[in-house]
């Protein structure tokens, strides 16, 4: 904890600077209890997080000297956020959303700025943009960031536009954790294409996102950071020989919730991923590209695949990032931190002090 903090002393003539505290607000969302993974609604809440992942973060924060004060994403966070408005130095952002909608991950960031709270992670706009990933491969695409050519469906019967060809693949626009990818994502012909678009329409309301089928090797990229100070953990590639036979290689819900079970593990990652030293570069380099345009900051993890030429194309950004405190449970950004001698707690730690640093906070 950054010593001698001083968020709001009060300071009067003749008498002496009080002090507060500097306590973390940590924002998050529970998983409805009892919800099991065969359940209807399990690939709405798989964002949510658990008691057991929200209590390993909450103590990753306090092991670095700070107090927390838990604050639960829901329609009661402003109040509590106001409540202790004097108090919090900092919010750790963690949370996905307070109700559904497609501007979500904005929520908790808008209250914050009306607020004036200081908090990890992007901006409203910015947090609305990774999670609208059509209007991020807009952004990228302006930017010159290198990311696979896409047509959005509103209905099914669109003509495909000139370029595309298949295969494709077929994505709900905004969601995460593999919420809506399938094996059946990966669409070979014209019939395949229509019938998991109509699927997509139906099923989260929202238009889908068609994208080329990038056939090659898939990273993702942890970053923590701000501007040229940007860092990257060790590179974790997706190990698609650990998959059943004959299933798409590709990072679907089944193989992030289904198949790797900490009961019955599979090998999902490779960290540090086996790359050359020249490729590991242009890995990194198209993963900080991507955050850098759409205004990313402190933390975010970049999905990055190749082309059948091999060059890398970024697939998408998440942040907040998904952190599960048990190395067993293979959680992406923790796995790359370990490889690089850095603990649970150090890597929340870590976030915490870049967040802090760019509010000019130490
Ligand atoms: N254009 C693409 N080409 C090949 N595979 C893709 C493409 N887009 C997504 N995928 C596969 O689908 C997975 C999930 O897609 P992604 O956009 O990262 O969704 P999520 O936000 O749910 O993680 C990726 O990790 C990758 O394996
Ligand atoms: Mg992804």
């Amino acid at each position: 904890m950054p010593s001698g903090v001083s968020l709001s002393s009060t300071k009067s003539p003749g008498k002496k600077a009080v002090k507060k505290p500097f306590k973390i607000a940590f924002t998050y969302n529970l998983k409805p209890e009892n919800i099991s993974k065969d359940d209807p609604d399990a690939e709405f809440y798989a964002e949510f997080d658990t008691p057991h992942t929200i209590e390993g973060i909450r103590k990753a924060i306090e092991a670095n000297g700070y107090e927390v004060i838990m604050v639960e994403a829901n329609e009661s966070a402003f109040d509590k956020f106001r409540q202790h408005r004097d108090e919090i130095g900092l919010v750790f952002n963690f949370s996905e959303a307070v109700s559904n909608g497609l501007d979500r991950e904005a929520h908790i960031p808008a209250m914050l700025e009306i607020l004036k709270l200081p908090y990890t992670g992007p901006a409203p706009l910015a947090a609305a943009m990774i999670l609208d990933k059509a209007r991020a491969k807009e952004v990228w695409s302006y930017h010159g960031v290198p990311n696979a050519a896409f047509q959005l469906f509103r209905s099914k019967d669109e003509p495909l536009k000139a370029g595309l060809s298949f295969p494709l693949i077929v994505k709900p626009t905004s969601e995460g954790s593999s919420t809506g990818i399938r094996d059946s994502s990966v669409v070979k012909n014209e019939k395949e294409l229509r019938s998991r678009v109509a699927e997509i329409l139906h099923d989260f309301e929202q238009p889908a996102l068609v994208e080329k089928f990038l056939p090659g090797r898939e990273f993702t990229v942890s970053l923590i950071g701000n501007g040229d100070k940007l860092e990257s953990l060790p590179l974790v590639e997706v190990n698609f020989e650990s998959f059943p036979k004959g299933v798409n290689r590709i990072d679907s819900y089944e193989a992030k919730w289904v198949w790797d079970d900490p009961s019955n593990p599979i090998d999902a990652v490779i960290c540090p991923a086996k790359v050359d030293s020249a490729l590991g570069k242009k890995v990194v380099d198209v993963a900080k590209r991507a955050f850098l345009a759409i205004g990313c900051r402190d933390w975010a993890r970049v999905d990055v695949r190749l082309d059948d030429k091999g060059e890398p194309y970024v697939i998408e950004i998440n942040c907040p990032v998904g952190l599960l405190p048990d190395p067993k449970e293979n959680s992406r950004m923790p796995t790359a931190a370990l490889a690089a001698g850095i603990g649970f707690s150090q890597l929340l730690g870590k976030i915490i002090s870049t967040a802090l640093e760019r509010c000019g906070k130490v």
